[in-house]
């Protein structure tokens, strides 16, 4: 007796396809990504080739990035700028274009997943020329990146196969969050306030995902809207990069009309899209939501569903939304990731739902190696 092998279908360890397989791999990638770099107990931060005080000539940083690895990117800046070391975060492709000042002192930092995006290289080559030190945040040891930048931290994400990034972003923003304690440390020689709570937020971070791929209601989200003209996804602050994120991997592998807005911006223009056709994905971390929730209501009085991300304490929020995807209670700056699960599976379920090919979205590629 045979049996038939398709080793493509192997691969995917029985989940139908790629991407939710590496959805599923989130609390296992983040353990590797975190394994011996951060000991909540102490607020002790070991980041292999970069021993405390590497970083005590910095006076700036900017990060240069692409697609998802750029919203990972502007994680990166908030995270370093609360800690009191200047950063900026720029699209790679916009990057000559700004010639922003760089001198010695200027740390920047490529975030890269595949390691050989050609925008992102060519923006670090420049930043090289002109004098910065320069740093490969990438998943792929070898990868150009890694080799032509001055260091590389790696973020042991594992390798991803679906075109449509999702374990790696979450292994990036770690990655950027161990970075930026040892940043912050090295520069202004204090800890970030809070650095325990911060360290034990990400020390929990692969059990509270877990939890979210256990329990999630994504897939009864997407099927209730299925059929609408267009998504738009909100959230100020630390998670207004998780609202483009989440647009971004909507429209990459649903192929229907996604935008993400920082919350506050809704009302100075896109609210003249929303409809009772447009349900809005509002992202909530426990940290100026009730600003959020005021834009929320804008477009609740515009009929539009309200869909929240937020964790289970927050009655106000429960009280607006039409649907809540909860998210395990957090420290405010980790609770992006987890909103991010949560709108990765809305994303890969409603493609689902369509149809879609998931796996190989149309027009798109893995890594993109043209300018
Ligand atoms: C391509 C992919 C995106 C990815 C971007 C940056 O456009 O389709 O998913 O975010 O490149 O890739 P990188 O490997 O540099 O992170």
């Amino acid at each position: 007796q045979t049996v038939d092998w398709d080793p493509e279908d192997a691969g995917k360890g029985g989940y139908d396809h790629y991407m939710l397989k590496e959805i599923h791999e989130q609390p296992a990638a983040l353990r590797q990504t975190l394994r011996g770099r951060a000991d909540p107990a102490t607020g002790d931060i070991d980041l292999e080739d970069f021993p405390a005080g590497t970083f005590a000539d910095v006076d700036r940083v900017q990060f240069v990035a692409c697609g998802t690895s750029y919203h990972a990117g502007l994680v990166g800046a908030q995270y370093l700028s609360a800690g009191g070391v200047p950063a900026q975060t720029f699209l790679a492709s916009e990057y000559a274009t700004g010639q922003p000042p760089v001198d010695d002192n200027t740390l920047v930092v490529g975030v890269t997943q595949s390691g050989e995006t050609a925008d992102t290289l060519s923006a670090l080559r420049q930043a090289n020329t002109s004098g910065a030190t320069t740093l490969a945040v990438t998943n792929v040891v070898g990868s150009t990146a890694a080799r032509e930048c001055d260091d590389a931290l790696f973020i042991r994400a594992g390798p991803e196969i679906g075109v449509a990034a999702t374990k790696t972003f979450s292994s990036q923003v770690v990655s950027l969050a161990l970075l930026a304690e040892r940043l912050v440390r090295d520069v202004t020689g204090t800890r970030t306030d809070d650095t325990r709570e911060r360290l034990g937020a990400l020390a929990d971070l692969p059990g509270h995902v877990q939890q979210i791929l256990d329990y999630s209601s994504a897939r009864r989200v997407a099927e209730e809207y299925r059929d609408s003209d267009a998504y738009f996804f909100i959230g100020r602050g630390s998670v207004r990069p998780v609202a483009l994120e989440g647009a971004l991997k909507f429209k990459e592998i649903s192929y229907e009309h996604a935008e993400g807005f920082a919350a506050g911006e809704l009302k100075h223009g896109p609210l003249a899209l929303v409809t009772s056709e447009t349900p809005v994905f509002a992202v909530f971390t426990g940290r100026n939501d009730e600003k959020t929730l005021g834009n929320v209501k804008e477009a609740e009085a515009r009929g539009a569903p309200v869909v929240a991300v937020a964790s289970d304490g927050q009655d106000a929020v429960h009280q607006y939304a039409d649907e809540v995807l909860t998210i395990p209670d957090t420290h405010p700056d980790v609770a992006g990731v987890l909103a991010n699960v949560q709108l990765q599976l809305v994303s890969y379920h409603a493609a689902d739902l369509l149809e879609r090919a998931i796996d190989k979205p149309r027009n798109l590629a893995k890594s993109v190696t043209v300018e």
